[in-house]
C-alpha cells in the first residue's frame, strides 16, 4: 500500500445530510495545521441518492478519504473494498481511507467513546458488570461494541422504542452478554457506567431520555457519559451531577473519532487537545447544537 504524499495537498471530506453547519472542518483543519500538512478537509452535503458517486470520486489521485454521518454510516458499506473488524461488528462506517484507488472502511467512533470514557475517569469494570445504553440508534450500535467488545461488561440496552432495544440486543448476542430491558428491570444499584446514546436532549436542553429517577439508585462514582454534546451540561447531566455522581458530555468522543481518523488518513498523531480546543469556541457560544459531527 502506498502511503500519501503528503508533501502536495491532499483532501478529505464529509459526506452528511445536512452538512452544511459540521464541526468537522474546523477539528480536521486545526490538525493540518498542527500537523504542518498542507491538507484540506470539505463538508459536502450528500443526499442519499448521490451517495454511491461522492464514494466512487475518493478513488481519485489526492484523496486522503472521507467521514460519513447521517444518514450515510449503513449505506456506505456495500460501497467499500474492505471494512475493519470494529465497522463490520458496529455494521457502521464513519472514516473511508483511500489508498491506490482501495477504499477502506473503519469505525472511529466506537474507539473514540472508550478513549472519551476513560479521559471522563471512566471506573474500572470487572467482566460481566453492567453497562446501561440508552437508545438504540447508529451510536448505540458503537456503544454496545466498546461495552461487549472492549470491557467484557453485560449491556443492558433501554430505549424508548423497546422493539428497536430488542432487535439491537439480538444482533449483539454473538459478542456477548446483553440484553434488552424496561427501565424498572435494570440493576441500576450495581451499574457503574450509563452512556446516552440517545438523541434526547439534542433539540430541546430540557428533554431527558428517560424519567430522571434512575440516577438516585445508581452507586457511587457511577459515571453518566452522554453523547449529546450541546448543551454543555444536559439535563441528564445537570441532574446527575446534583447528586454527585460523575457526568460529562459528548465533546470529547467527537473531538477523539476525528483523532483517529485524521491519523488514519495521514499517519500523524496528533494531541487530542488540538481537536477540543478547534471545538472549544464553538461549544461555548451556543451554536453546536443539532449539529452533524
Ligand atoms: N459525541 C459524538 O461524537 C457523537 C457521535 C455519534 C452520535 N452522537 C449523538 O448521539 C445521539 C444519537 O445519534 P444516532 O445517530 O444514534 O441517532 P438515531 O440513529 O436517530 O437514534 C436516535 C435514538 O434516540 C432515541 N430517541 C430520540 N428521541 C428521544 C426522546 N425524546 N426520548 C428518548 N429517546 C429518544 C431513539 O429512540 P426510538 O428508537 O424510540 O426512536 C433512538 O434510539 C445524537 O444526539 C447524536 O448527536 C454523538
Amino acid at each position: 500500500m502506498t502511503v500519501p504524499d503528503l508533501a502536495t495537498t491532499q483532501r478529505a471530506f464529509l459526506f452528511a445530510d445536512p452538512a452544511a453547519h459540521s464541526l468537522s472542518p474546523r477539528m480536521h483543519g486545526a490538525a493540518f495545521t498542527h500537523a504542518g500538512l498542507p491538507g484540506t478537509y470539505e463538508a459536502r452535503r450528500v443526499p442519499t441518492g448521490a451517495l454511491a458517486s461522492a464514494v466512487a470520486g475518493l478513488r481519485a489521485p489526492g484523496v486522503l478519504g472521507a467521514n460519513l454521518s447521517l444518514p450515510h454510516k449503513e449505506a456506505v458499506v456495500p460501497l467499500l473494498d474492505s471494512l475493519s473488524d470494529a465497522a463490520r461488528a458496529v455494521g457502521a462506517v464513519n472514516t473511508v481511507i483511500h489508498r491506490d484507488g482501495q477504499l477502506h472502511g473503519e469505525n472511529t467512533d466506537a474507539p473514540g467513546l472508550l478513549a472519551a470514557l476513560r479521559d471522563a475517569g471512566l471506573p474500572d469494570l470487572g467482566p460481566g458488570e453492567p453497562v446501561v445504553i440508552l437508545g438504540a440508534g447508529g451510536a448505540a450500535r458503537a456503544a454496545a461494541f466498546v461495552a461487549l467488545r472492549d470491557m467484557r461488561a453485560r449491556a443492558w440496552i433501554v430505549n424508548r422504542t423497546l422493539d428497536r432495544a430488542r432487535a439491537l440486543a439480538a444482533e449483539f448476542r454473538p459478542h456477548g452478554e446483553v440484553q434488552a430491558a424496561a427501565p424498572d428491570d435494570v440493576p441500576w444499584a450495581d451499574t457503574p457506567l450509563v452512556i446516552n446514546a440517545s438523541s434526547a436532549g439534542l433539540n430541546d436542553p430540557e428533554q431527558a431520555p428517560l424519567d430522571a429517577s434512575f440516577l438516585a439508585r445508581l452507586p457511587a462514582g457511577a459515571l453518566v457519559y452522554d453523547m449529546v454534546y450541546k448543551p454543555a451540561e444536559t439535563r441528564l447531566m445537570r441532574e446527575a451531577r446534583a447528586l454527585g455522581l460523575n457526568a460529562e458530555n459528548g465533546l470529547g468522543m467527537l473531538a477523539h473519532q476525528a483523532r483517529l481518523a485524521f491519523t488514519a488518513w495521514t499517519g500523524a498523531d496528533v494531541p487530542v487537545r488540538v481537536f477540543l480546543d478547534a471545538l472549544g469556541e464553538e461549544a461555548g457560544s451556543g451554536s453546536v447544537a443539532g449539529r452533524t459531527p
